[in-house]
């Protein structure tokens, strides 16, 4: 197994190194050029084949056990975001209005940490390494394109692990959760048409307006009457257009939302019951409206028999005092997609530091993690694969 004090000792100032220096020069999503070259750079000089599918950025490396078994693949991001960073730190970003503001950077040193910690183990591995350096991750986009770009047909990969960093959690746990981590992401946009004219004179029209605050009262009771109380999920709607002047009922709103649930029967319940009060409340109210129901992203959910897995890792690699329970979250992230190919787990690394001023939440420009934890969930990483394949064989 994994000699956590021993890969301490010998990768952790390195990997802190590597770290800082992708946070002084954080790239965009589908921008990560540089970063793409720093990390095939690091992986060829250890001896890890990189993988072409045919991708400007992001990496895909390839290492070779000692002979063939399963293949367990390890996934960071490492794309940044349009923020202005505000930091007294050395290694604040040096790239006007770029931020490494969730952290990807330390998502890419840990996995980094993983190639090290594995590389030199390779003629005690009976399987191989996939290592995922994905990009563009920010705008949903990195996961998809890495699958279409035929991921999983270019290299058999048989599970996937994956990880983001947790300010809220202290720096150097592993948080482990049971089935929906991450929320899955959905988008709904509404159309609602009626018949304009003036205000003065509403029984001539038929007044989108109305009719739209019906809409999005009654959707509302989607989550409170058929949702299980004991499950989450929520419909919230960022955007509504309509109108011209303040005497005018118009003729169109237009209304979207975003729709977030964890168990998959919710997921398949709530574009149903959407359509349903869409359609019966513009009914009600003389109406036409249609909906567009777009499927973004799966929940992050965890299987038991990996999720016990995870616990046996961190007990054996960090110790008890390492496992942390968390609150899952209701943003998203696009580590699900790949989950719909292959089986896969995910974690949170804690990296919060109260005393050091680490505790900004993602996407703040005062956000910054303890890159100490890195370590931590590089050794944790490299536990799961060589559990993954003992397991599996
Ligand atoms: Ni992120």
């Amino acid at each position: 197994m994994i000699n956590f004090k021993e890969v301490k000792d010998r990768y952790e100032k390195e990997l802190i190194e590597f770290r800082r220096d992708l946070h002084m020069y954080p790239e965009l999503s589908l921008k990560e050029f540089e970063t793409t070259r720093k990390i095939k750079d690091r992986l060829t000089s250890m001896g890890i084949e990189i993988i072409d599918i045919g991708m400007e950025t992001g990496v895909v490396g390839l290492l070779r056990g000692s002979e063939d078994g399963p293949t367990i693949a390890l996934r960071g991001d490492i794309d940044a975001l349009p923020i202005q960073e505000i930091s007294n730190r050395e290694y604040k970003s040096k790239i006007d209005g770029v931020m490494h503001a969730c952290g990807h950077d330390i998502h890419t040193a840990s996995v980094m940490g993983a190639a090290m910690i594995l590389s030199q183990m390779r003629d005690r591995i009976k399987g191989n390494v996939v290592f995922v350096f994905q990009p563009a991750e920010e705008i949903n986009a990195g996961a998809k394109m890495m699958v279409k770009s035929g991921l999983f047909q270019k290299v058999k990969i048989d599970r996937i692990i994956g990880l983001h960093n947790n300010p809220e959690i202290p720096w150097g746990k592993i948080a482990i959760k049971k089935e929906g981590l991450m929320a899955a992401v959905d988008t709904i946009r509404i159309r609602i048409m009626g018949k304009g004219g003036h205000g003065a004179i509403p029984h001539a029209t038929r007044d989108p307006i109305v009719a739209s605050a019906a809409m999005i009262m009654n959707l509302q009771t989607i989550i409170s009457r058929n949702i299980s109380p004991l499950n989450s999920a929520v419909i919230s709607f960022g955007t509504i257009k309509a109108g011209t002047a303040n005497n005018v009922i118009p003729e169109l709103v237009e209304i979207s939302g975003t729709v977030r649930s964890f168990h998959p029967d919710d997921r398949k319940l709530l574009p149903e019951r959407i359509k349903k009060v869409v359609e019966t409340t513009a009914e009600g109210y003389m109406v036409e409206a249609e909906l567009d129901y777009i499927f973004d992203l799966p929940a992050v959910y965890n299987p038991e028999d990996l999720t016990n897995l995870a616990y046996e890792t961190c007990r054996e690699v960090l110790g008890e005092e390492y496992i942390y329970d968390p609150i899952p979250s209701m943003g998203g992230e696009d580590f699900a997609i790949f989950t719909e190919n292959v089986e896969g787990f995910f974690f949170w690394i804690g990296v919060g530091n109260k005393e050091e001023d680490m505790n900004y939440v993602w996407h703040n420009p005062r956000f910054d993690g303890d890159d100490r934890a890195i370590i931590n969930a590089s050794a944790f990483m490299s536990g799961m694969v060589l559990k993954s394949i003992e397991n599996m064989r």
